[in-house]
């Protein structure tokens, strides 16, 4: 069998890889790690825990030897892991490995935005939900200024890396925010995607009414500022996108609860004490730091990766649309649970 060639019981191909490289974050976002939950008693990874980055680069190795062209490097925050760099520098000399990105906080990103590029990093994709202090300090449990992430955006474009921005919208919080930060970001010629708040986890409390849909968003954008639909980067892109028609910016939508896109999942995620998880939604993962540690050889551990990705049927937004009372038009249905699943892992684990 080609290496290539390798596809899940939906024949989905394998070519994204996401590696959490810790679970630790210097935020404490409403939607992900809230603090009640994650608070100073919160057992996160020992060090001992955490893959090395010799044993990360073997699995990247091997992930890229089975088809995977693109690494995208995820946390907890990612940056908060000393010597990333010099990991992303070992990784990017990987032949056959196309595409190496970041997804970040952006609060350290002023300090290592030109390490990050020297080291062969090419783009970043930065989360910030609001423009306003206020919101943005609630929604990230930390009060932390939306300037600290603006001046890390800066300072990663003013460094040669390719910028987007990513919002998560939730109704009540920060819906009112959608247009100023679509203007903003227009006006900087920076991408902005906005994503559909999600039932990750166990302990962000998600609601369905608190979901905006993707089209209600597009709808109050293109009022004031028209829009055209744009052709997908690569196959299966998680977000759908559009581009002002006066040429000045783009938009995207990641829209998992009312449009799923299952269908085109290629993605594996790593976490970073090393289980394979083939969904975002999963409750467990395989062990691979095991087999590491336990002396495997390379040809155990593909035959191992290999047959995880044979087995894998997973499409749990399928299922939760299906589940869900949407209606496609934006009016909230039942609340919270539509899958009824009970364990979930946690985003900030598994690296979103
Ligand atoms: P690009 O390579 O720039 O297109 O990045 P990306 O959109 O794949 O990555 P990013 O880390 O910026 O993810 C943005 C949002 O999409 C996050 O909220 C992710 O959790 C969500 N997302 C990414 N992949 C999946 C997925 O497979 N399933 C679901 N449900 N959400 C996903
Ligand atoms: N729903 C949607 N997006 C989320 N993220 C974290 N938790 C959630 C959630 N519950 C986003 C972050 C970041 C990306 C990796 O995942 O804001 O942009
Ligand atoms: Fe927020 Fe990302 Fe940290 Fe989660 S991992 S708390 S989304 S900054
Ligand atoms: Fe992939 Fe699971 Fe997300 Fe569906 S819900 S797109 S299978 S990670």
């Amino acid at each position: 069998m080609t290496s290539g060639a390798l596809k899940d019981l939906r024949m989905r191909p394998l070519r994204d890889l996401r590696v959490s490289v810790i679970d630790r974050c210097n935020f404490r976002c409403t939607y992900c790690m809230p603090a009640e939950v994650f608070g100073p008693g919160y057992a996160f990874l020992p060090p001992s825990a955490l893959l090395s980055f010799d044993e990360m680069t073997r699995l990247v190795r091997l992930f890229v030897s089975l088809g995977v062209e693109k690494v995208r490097i995820t946390g907890g925050e990612p940056l908060l892991r000393h010597g990333l760099e010099s990991w992303i520098a070992d990784i990017s000399g990987i032949s056959g490995l196309s595409d190496i990105a970041l997804t970040t906080n952006g609060v350290l990103l002023a300090k290592k935005a030109r390490a990050l590029k020297e080291a062969g990093l090419r783009r970043v994709n930065v989360s910030l939900d609001s423009l306003d202090p206020q919101t943005f300090g609630r929604m990230n449990g930390r009060g932390v200024s939306p300037d600290i992430v603006l001046r890390g955006i800066e300072a990663a474009r003013e460094a040669g890396l390719d910028v987007k921005v990513n919002m998560v919208v939730k109704r009540g919080e920060n819906d009112q925010d959608i247009l100023p930060m679509a203007r903003y970001f227009k006006s900087l010629g920076v991408t902005l995607r906005f994503i559909e708040y999600m039932d990750v986890g166990n302990t962000n409390g998600w609601r369905l009414d608190h979901v905006v849909p993707s089209r209600e968003i597009l709808e109050r954008i293109r009022v004031e500022m028209p829009l055209e639909p744009v052709r997908p980067n690569y196959f299966g892109e998680v977000a759908k996108r559009y581009r002002y028609v006066d040429g000045t910016a783009e938009i995207g939508f990641i829209s998992s609860v009312t449009q799923a896109f299952c269908s085109t999942c290629t993605r594996a995620r790593l976490s970073a004490d090393g289980k394979l998880y083939t969904c975002l939604f999963a409750a467990d993962g395989f062990d691979l730091r095991a087999l590491l540690r336990d002396g495997a050889d390379d040809t155990d551990v593909l035959e191992a990766i290999r047959a995880i990705w044979q087995g894998r049927s997973d499409h749990y937004s399928e299922i939760r649309l299906k589940a869900t009372d949407f209606r496609g038009t934006g009016t909230a249905g039942k609340a919270d649970g539509p899958v009824g699943q009970k364990k979930k892992v946690e985003m900030s684990y598994i690296g979103g």
